[in-house]
């Protein structure tokens, strides 16, 4: 069980996007929480402001530390103080956010995410309450929501009872390291294309065979920098001489 906080200045796009479909269902049937507290409701601002000009000059505006701080101590206040939390600002200046990281934050039972908007956040309250930096890559988004409900999203199916099929978060892509082997579903033959013979064969260790040799062949072919990896946790076993 995670309990997810994200602070943002647009609750309505976290919420629509991380309450369909599994992650929906996993929160209705209480596998996980998720609540999105809107900066806004905290500014102290008369003019419900969350931003301004940045000191020593640049283009745009920053998102202030008051309302930032706020919003984060209304969760705090609600949070069992002898619970550890983790506080993540999604930033592209981060850690990047691999299945690693996700495993690993999968592990905690509260997780705040911090979502900035404009220019940043003032650098003070991010010293005072983010416990963790992370990217989702290299590029820049608009802002946080986008990043931070992938990554929510990427750790809530790690969490069980979220995905009923436990089997399926271990063998797929990156869960040993490995892209995934193709798949196929009904019929047989479609458009010409007939489903590889041997997984009509009934044979299991004949298919799981194939599918381990298809999965190196495409991580070999398509992510070069992974299966350099798999090798080297993975050293190909060599085969027997013969006489
Ligand atoms: N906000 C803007 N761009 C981002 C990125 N690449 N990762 C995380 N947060 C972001």
């Amino acid at each position: 069980m995670i309990n997810f906080h994200i602070l943002t200045l647009f609750p309505e796009m976290v919420m629509q996007g991380l309450h369909t479909s599994i992650l929906g269902r996993a929160a209705a049937r209480g596998d996980i929480s998720i609540e999105a507290v809107n900066i806004r409701d905290f500014t102290t601002d008369k003019h419900g402001r969350v931003d301004d000009y940045t000191y020593g000059g640049g283009a745009g505006m920053l998102m202030q530390a008051q309302p930032v701080y706020d919003a984060y101590q209304s969760v705090i206040d609600r949070i069992d103080p002898n619970k550890p939390r983790r506080v993540i600002y999604v930033t592209p200046q981060g850690q990047p956010f691999h299945q690693a990281t996700a495993k690993a934050l999968s592990e905690e039972e509260e997780l705040i995410f911090l979502c900035g908007h404009y220019e940043g956040i003032d650098e003070r309250v991010l010293e005072e309450i983010v416990t963790d930096e992370i990217s989702l890559g290299d590029y820049v988004l608009t802002g946080g929501e986008l990043a931070a409900m992938v990554m929510v999203d990427a750790i809530a199916r790690l969490v069980p009872g979220v995905l009923h099929n436990g089997e399926s978060a271990e063998t797929e892509s990156f869960g040993d390291g490995l892209l995934e082997y193709p798949q196929y579903s009904r019929p047989e033959i479609w458009h010409g294309k007939r489903v590889p013979e041997i997984l009509l064969s009934g044979d299991h260790a004949k298919v799981d065979a194939w599918r381990m040799e298809q999965a190196l062949a495409r991580t070999k072919e398509r992510r070069p920098d992974l299966y350099e990896k798999y090798r080297e946790a993975h050293p190909p076993v060599e085969k027997k001489r013969r006489k």
